[in-house]
């Protein structure tokens, strides 16, 4: 028998090479070994877009066309939406006893995102919802419901693993063993730096390259990339570590140690070198594209594969429940 993995991502937005590098390549080559499920988190989505529904809704597709796009197998691969699995909603009602307020506010994950609201909201946290703040247990029970052992994400998602296995461990101890701990894996690049030089490419820090960006896009994104401020001249020798432009290199062009040795010799201005770049990126990006523009023109097939996904997933959700309602002692007249 296969094992289970259930991976997932919010339907807030396209996705991008942070995304391809630290999750999506894995599930592709995951995809024969285990029976993996796809959850579009829609309700995660909303504990913080609660107020822009809209933003929600149009993403679902984007974000499963996505996956699509990199070689996820929709005859392999379960694709389902959260909201339409009830038993979902459940299950975080029955982890709710398990978990403390105190152990939310220290996950790591969920300090971080706090400290980001408050700097927006500029006060201090009155405006944390319990819907945001319980998202980690929501997450546990996407991940334990489908029977999930192996869990590919990225590396800031590790914390609401390690979370979901303190919920398995209470959970089994109490009603017996029901659950697998999930182990997280990320990928083999645990994060991809922005074209501005961050740390973490990100949709909301405007330094990303999306897997669906045109030609035109990834030129224009490239030339304005981040890199070393010393080099003035185009034979000026240069710090290859500090620039963006060799550090995508590395990722997308299998010839890139030329790329670096140049550089230091001065041998390589920074234009030509951003227009090999912007080629190695656009042929690396193509067959996703391409792929992509396929379902683009046959949304009816990307909706059979949401719907077809969701049943099989209900299916899975509905037989584990009554599992877990037995080993709660909550199974009456059945
Ligand atoms: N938290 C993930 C994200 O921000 C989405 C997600 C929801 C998820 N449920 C999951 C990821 C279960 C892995 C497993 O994108």
């Amino acid at each position: 028998m296969k094992k289970n993995i259930l991976t997932g991502e919010r339907p807030t937005g396209k996705m991008h090479l942070g995304h391809y590098f630290g999750s999506l390549k894995k599930r592709v080559e995951l995809q024969d070994e285990y029976n993996m499920y796809i959850i579009i988190a829609d309700l995660q989505a909303l504990t913080d877009n609660f107020d822009n529904p809209d933003k929600i809704r149009e993403n679902i597709k984007e974000v499963v066309m996505d996956n699509l796009s990199v070689g996820i197998d929709p005859k392999k691969v379960t694709i389902f939406i959260q909201s339409m699995i009830p038993e979902l909603a459940e299950l975080t009602m029955f982890y709710s006893n398990l978990v403390t307020i105190s152990r939310l506010e220290r996950n790591p994950t969920i300090k971080t995102e706090l400290k980001q609201k408050k700097a927006i909201f500029g006060n201090n946290g009155e405006s944390v919802t319990y819907g945001f703040l319980g998202y980690p247990v929501s997450q546990a029970a996407d991940i334990t419901l489908f029977d999930g052992e192996v869990v590919p994400v990225g590396e800031d998602q590790l914390p609401l693993i390690e979370q979901t296995r303190e919920v398995v461990r209470k959970f089994n101890s109490i009603y017996g063993e029901t659950f697998f701990e999930p182990i997280g894996l990320v990928g083999d690049v645990a994060r991809v730096k922005g074209l501005d030089g961050n740390d973490k490419m990100g949709k909301s820090l405007g330094n990303a390259i999306y897997l669906s960006d045109s030609l035109e896009v990834i030129d224009k994104k490239i030339m304005g990339a981040v890199t070393d401020p010393n080099k003035i001249k185009k034979d000026d020798p240069a710090n290859p570590n500090k620039c963006m432009v060799y550090y995508y290199h590395k990722l997308v062009n299998n010839n890139h140690p030329t790329v670096c040795s140049e550089c230091k010799k001065g041998l390589r201005g920074c234009v030509a070198c951003k227009k090999e770049l912007i080629a190695s990126m656009d042929s690396f990006l193509k067959p996703f594209r391409e792929k992509r523009a396929f379902y683009e023109n046959n949304p009816t097939l990307v909706d059979e594969i949401i719907k077809d996904g969701t049943n099989r997933a209900r299916i899975k959700a509905k037989e584990k429940m009554k599992e877990i309602k037995k080993n709660m002692k909550i199974d009456y007249y059945q």
